[in-house]
């Protein structure tokens, strides 16, 4: 089973960005570490990342045909793009939202987020560990499907 990880605008910066907030990890360590943790599971992944919406929009909409499931990091878009919301929502395979930091318990505009309704839910704050709890869920429910 492939799950496909979107992470969306300014995480090809990750380790140089705002470190405080993000950690001091670059995405490809990021992918490294999920790779090393699905390996455990049976579980195949696949990385995706864009600065661009219509590049997201037009991922997702691939990955009906090959992905099991998504887990995505939208970025700053999580918290205005409808048209990312509408592909989420157009797809007929499960979503799970992530996000590094506690959108939460920073500025008040992200903690909005236009895409986790259309989403199977959301998970915030827990750092990279963010990524990993949402493969422990796809582990569990895509073997019960
Ligand atoms: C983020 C939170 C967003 O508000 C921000 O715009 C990002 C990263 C996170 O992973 O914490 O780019 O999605």
């Amino acid at each position: 089973k492939k799950i496909l990880i979107i992470n969306g605008p300014n995480l090809n910066r990750l380790g140089k960005r705002e470190p405080d907030l993000y950690g001091s990890s670059s995405l490809n360590d990021l992918e490294e570490m999920l790779r090393n943790e699905a390996s455990g599971f049976d579980m195949e992944l696949d990385f995706f990342q864009a600065n661009v919406e219509g590049a997201i929009i037009d991922r997702l909409h691939q990955a009906e045909s090959d992905a099991a499931a998504v887990i995505i990091n939208p970025g700053a878009f999580t918290h205005y793009s409808y048209a990312i919301r509408d592909a989420i929502a157009s797809i007929h395979i499960p979503v799970l939202e992530v996000h590094i930091s506690n959108v939460h318990a920073r500025e008040e505009f992200r903690s909005t987020s236009v895409t986790a309704p259309v989403c199977a839910g959301q998970i915030s704050g827990l750092g990279f560990e963010s990524y990993t709890a949402g493969l422990y869920y796809f582990a569990r429910r895509l073997t019960n499907e």
